[in-house]
């Protein structure tokens, strides 16, 4: 596996790549790994013949200085695990190295950022815009890999490849959980131990919450159930619970038939803000 810490060195790669004919699939990830970055990876390395991971804390979508500050970062034990998840390259580049000036573009993304993560968090998908074109741009990929873990990201990404025109697929891969539903985030790490034993509510309350979407009981009644479940938690300072159209993210007076709805949550455990989210077909 190769290491890549230039942008030039990155379009270099991959345009050399493109030119011998192969498929390239991008995984954007900010490092701190685990099981739900190494099967994005899996999937690209099943799908394309270049595999290009890259690891970047980006400054520029965290909106709390002390979260990017704290943002766990294990470059070193990152670099074993991607080779033998199939990766053929890994991008790795400073902050400088990204962004050599201050960026002035601002994305906006109209109803789909001004619900959930968007609302609660200001700033942050034009930075994830603004970090994934460049990667886009610099690498070229045929596919980019990305998690529903993150719902309304692959939302956002996919609005931006439509209105851009950027010339590839994006590949949504399902959320990977702990073996007790918590959903796999290199956040976790900064749990505590009795944060980390009442992390797992977040998935119970989201898959009962499921249970009675399908029940047919109100969006309304599944959030204020799933609002009670979690203020029953002392650890734990719940942010937002939505019941959403999974496809607008807006949030839903009624369910419409045929529209798979998601239902997502932010809350805060210990100091760390964790978020998960599950999507109902109906
Ligand atoms: P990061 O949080 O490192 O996640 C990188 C990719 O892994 C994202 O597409 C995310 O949705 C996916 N992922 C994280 N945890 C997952 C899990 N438990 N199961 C499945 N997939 C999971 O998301 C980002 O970084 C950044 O915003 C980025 C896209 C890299 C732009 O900076």
């Amino acid at each position: 596996m190769q290491i890549l810490t230039t942008a030039a060195g990155l379009q270099a790669h991959t345009e050399s790549a493109r030119q011998a004919g192969r498929r390239i699939g991008l995984v954007p990830t900010m490092g701190a790994l685990h099981a739900g970055h190494l099967q994005l990876v899996q999937a690209a390395r099943a799908e394309c013949d270049e595999v290009i991971a890259t690891i970047f804390v980006n400054p520029t979508q965290f909106n709390n200085a002390e979260d990017f500050r704290l943002y766990p970062r294990v470059p070193d034990a990152d670099a074993v695990l991607l080779a033998p998840a199939g990766c053929t390259a890994l991008f790795a580049p400073s902050v400088e190295e990204m962004y050599p000036q201050p960026t002035v573009l601002r994305f906006d993304f109209g109803d789909l950022e001004r619900v959930m993560e968007g609302a609660h968090r200001p700033g942050h998908f034009n930075g994830v815009a603004t970090v994934v074109s460049k990667l886009f741009h610099l690498a070229r990929p045929h596919r980019a890999y990305f998690g529903q873990k993150d719902w309304q990201q692959v939302a956002v990404v996919r609005q931006l490849v439509a209105d851009l025109s950027f010339d590839l697929e994006i590949v949504a891969r399902p959320t990977i959980r702990e073996a007790d539903g918590l959903a796999m985030s290199s956040r976790n790490r900064r749990l505590d131990a009795p944060a980390r034993a009442a992390a797992p509510l977040l998935y119970q309350v989201l898959t009962a919450a499921a249970e009675q979407v399908q029940q047919g009981l109100s969006p309304l009644q599944v959030q204020a159930q799933a609002e009670a479940a979690l203020a029953a938690e002392p650890l734990l300072t719940p942010e937002y619970f939505a019941v959403a159209d999974a496809q607008t993210l807006q949030p839903l007076a009624a369910y419409v038939p045929g529209r798979a709805v998601v239902l997502c949550l932010a809350a805060h455990l210990g100091g760390v803000r964790l978020i998960d989210n599950v999507v109902v077909e109906r």
